[in-house]
């Protein structure tokens, strides 16, 4: 029998994204599956309850009805990615329910268990494998393209010049020099979106199989003559390197960011804490007025002097390191992530609309965090001493 899908309304404070769109709804309606949504789930991403109505859902009465009434719920922040309310929704949860969003079970293990002591399947979505298969379901790739645009536009914002190169009658003023550095998802789309401002762009990653793709948007690939040890993972993700070649890294990095306006950096190692490319020391040589804009903010940050969610000033430089930047944009984050769970939930849901759990699937198996009230997924394991 079709299973119900709940769609409760975001609590984590600020965020403004909806787990579900009516355009994702469409993608899973022709199974037979039922919507159960929460009042005003959609209301922060421009998304009224009539327009899930008019694609088929109840609108409940209240939280509770929505936990209630559903085998499988969809959250963009569940249990773990948001610690104090999440907390509130374990009591709402029933035995045997199965829930799709960020759970962060790598950082919050705790949480995890819970979710386990309270009989839920969690799949958590920052899991996703990044394999072609997966492509379409992998939403922190879909939440790094936002930021990295996003990112240009804060530090065009906080630019005390012009992006691009303007002649006018008053004089010509040249184009904005901007440099990113890790070119990764993020990376690729803040040299794109600089590149479409105007600016002149250069970029610098560990990876040095990521020259061509810079190179294809118009800008300049760094060469820092570093040789690092096998940088590739799989997946197009880093591996981490020695503190020895970091301290390298900054050392002949220092020159390259002297040169520039703009500094955007994304670099990171899965699972790790962001390294450190950018030194206080190193940024004594930028011109007065030059912006930082550290989107690894979340995880500790790229640059020495980043605050996380905060804007500093240090020596006439602006660091900026902003978090949840993909809830700054919300109706096109609701739609790639509501995208993003419907290809999952299709894939995890049969034809008869009957969620099934194979945990044969690597998909599956690698996003599974609890099952039959235990935690199951072999990275969490570890972290709560279990086998
Ligand atoms: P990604 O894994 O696709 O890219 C990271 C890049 O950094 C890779 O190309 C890797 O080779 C490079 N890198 C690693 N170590 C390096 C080093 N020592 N020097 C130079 N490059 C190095 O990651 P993605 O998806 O692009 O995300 C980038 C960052 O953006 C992550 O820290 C992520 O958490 C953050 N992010 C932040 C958001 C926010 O709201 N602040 C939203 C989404 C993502």
């Amino acid at each position: 029998m079709p299973i119900t899908i709940g769609v409760p309304r975001e609590t984590y404070p600020g965020e403004s994204r909806t787990a579900m769109t009516p355009r994702g709804m469409e993608m899973l309606s022709k199974k037979g599956v039922q919507f159960l949504v929460e009042p005003g789930a959609g209301f922060l991403s421009g998304i009224a309850d009539a327009d899930y109505v008019a694609k088929g859902a109840r609108i409940a009465a209240n939280r509770a009805e929505v936990f209630r009434g559903s085998d499988l719920v969809v959250q963009v922040r569940s249990l773990g990615a948001n610690p104090e309310e999440g907390k509130s929704d374990i009591a709402l949860m029933k035995s045997g329910q199965a829930l799709v969003g960020y759970c962060e079970p790598l950082s919050a293990p705790q949480e995890a268990a819970a979710l386990a002591k309270a009989g839920v399947s969690a799949f958590s979505m920052e899991l996703m494998p990044r394999i072609t298969r997966a492509q379409s379901m992998d939403s922190l790739s879909s939440m790094a393209s936002i930021a990295g645009y996003k990112a240009v536009l804060i530090a065009a914002e906080n630019l005390p010049r012009f992006f691009p190169m303007m002649m006018t009658a008053a004089g010509s003023i040249p184009a904005a020099r901007v440099l990113v550095l890790g070119a990764g998802v993020a990376g690729l789309q803040a040299i794109a979106t600089a590149r479409r401002l105007g600016a002149v762009v250069s970029a610098y990653d560990v990876r040095s199989a990521v020259k061509e793709q810079i190179e294809s948007l118009g800008a300049k690939f760094v060469e820092l003559g570093l040789d690092a040890a096998q940088a590739e993972g799989t997946g197009g993700y880093a591996k981490a390197q020695s503190e020895e070649f970091l301290k390298r890294q900054r050392e002949l990095l220092g020159e390259v960011v002297r040169q520039h306006d703009v500094v955007i950096t994304t670099a990171a190692v899965p699972g790790m804490k962001a390294p450190i490319l950018l030194t206080r020391e190193m940024m004594r040589g930028m011109a007065y007025g030059s912006v930082v804009v550290d989107i690894a903010a979340e995880r500790g940050g790229n640059c020495e002097v980043t605050e996380p969610g905060a804007s500093v000033v240090v020596d006439g430089v602006t660091v900026i390191g902003p978090l949840n930047i993909p809830s700054s944009v919300p109706q096109h984050a609701s739609l790639m992530y509501s995208r993003n769970i419907a290809t999952f939930l299709n894939h995890l849901i049969n034809k008869e609309g009957d969620l099934v759990v194979n945990r044969e699937d690597e998909i599956t198996r690698e996003t599974l965090v609890t099952f039959g009230g235990e935690v199951v997924h072999a990275r969490v394991k570890p972290l709560l001493g279990l086998a």
